[in-house]
């Protein structure tokens, strides 16, 4: 164990096949397989130190001492496990997501508190078993591990739901245009959000299928280099996820009417040749799937109706490091 708080940064991530539901809550075993692409401007760096003088775990988001919730719990009860130690650890979290992008940080989050971890208690973890450590954490978190283009493998067991790099460093010219339409916590979480959509949902097996298609043909587009192809499926995809919530009993919708507007924005902007696609998570923003050429193009139409500070560009980021003391 490390006398001093070992650090990790890991990037968020934005799934282009979503995951929206769970075989098991207890393990976050997910009804199934996903993909995403990690961003470069969104981290967290988080640092860790297993210390026997503690009595509790200890959690600072930010250097403000926060409640050790559910997760992070989860997550710790995973290492302390796999490590064969009691001991109770000191976390410090900072995440490096702009003050005006309110994204979900618990992608990184988790991704970065898994590695820390890990390594803090002594244990060398492959990235694949580090995503499954993480995975207690968020969903979410267990792509957050890799760089670039990268699968969650849904597996039915603990130790065969873990994620795999698909492609990194990225060979397409592929950008992300986050337009932040909200900065609150959202009412649903994606945590009550997907339980609600398996349990009431009459289309939620349709769903799977059509994900299940949706990931081979993504794969493949990849492979081929084919921007067009990946926008198109992320697009569709994700709004068949955004079905399951409108179908849900009670509905529910993550849209507002700027969700709306934006992606009003992109379809008409397709429509007149410029070829960009949207996604859409468990949250009112919209991201825009786009190509450097038409990057200015986008960013124009944008402004017409949302102001500069909503607007923030992605290309394609790394998967989790271990880094020296960032403060
Ligand atoms: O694991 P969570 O709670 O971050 O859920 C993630 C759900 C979506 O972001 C909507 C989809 C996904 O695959 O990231």
């Amino acid at each position: 164990m490390s006398d001093q708080l070992v650090w990790a940064r890991a990037h968020t991530n934005i799934a282009l096949v979503k995951y929206w539901g769970k075989a098991d809550a207890k393990l976050i075993i997910p009804q199934n397989s996903s993909l995403s692409l990690t961003l470069d401007h969104f981290y967290t760096d988080t640092g860790v130190q297993f210390d026997s003088q503690l009595s509790a775990d200890q959690l600072f988001i930010d250097d403000v001492l926060a409640p050790v919730d559910e997760k992070v719990a989860n997550c710790l009860a995973v290492v302390r496990q796999l490590a064969g130690i009691k001991t109770h650890a000191l976390i410090r979290s900072y995440n490096h997501v702009p003050n005006a992008a309110g994204l979900a940080s618990s992608a990184s989050a988790f991704a970065a508190l898994a590695t820390a971890a890990c390594k803090a208690a002594g244990l060398t973890l492959s990235k694949a078993e580090l995503s499954m450590v993480a995975r207690r954490g968020s969903g979410s978190a267990t792509r957050s591990i890799f760089g670039g283009f990268v699968e969650w493998h849904a597996g039915d067991s603990d130790t065969t739901s873990f994620a795999q790099p698909i492609e990194d460093p990225v060979q397409m010219d592929i950008k992300m245009i986050t337009v932040v339409l909200n900065r609150h916590p959202k009412k649903i979480s994606s945590r009550m959000g997907m339980q609600s959509s398996v349990n009431t949902s009459p289309y939620y097996a349709a769903w799977k299928q059509q994900a299940a298609k949706d990931l081979v043909n993504i794969k493949a587009a990849i492979l081929q280099a084919n921007f067009n192809m990946v926008g198109h499926i992320a697009e569709t995809n994700a709004m068949r996820m955004h079905a399951l919530t409108l179908s849900a009993d009670p509905s529910f919708t993550y849209f507002n009417a700027d969700s709306l507007e934006a992606m009003h924005i992109v379809k008409s902007l397709r429509e007149n040749g410029t070829n960009c696609y949207f996604t859409m998570d468990a949250g009112p923003n919209v991201k825009i799937i786009c190509q450097s050429k038409d990057e200015a193009t986008i960013i124009n139409a944008l402004y017409r109706h949302f102001t500069e500070d909503k607007i923030v560009v992605c290309k394609p980021g790394p998967g989790v490091t271990i880094i020296k003391d960032p403060r």
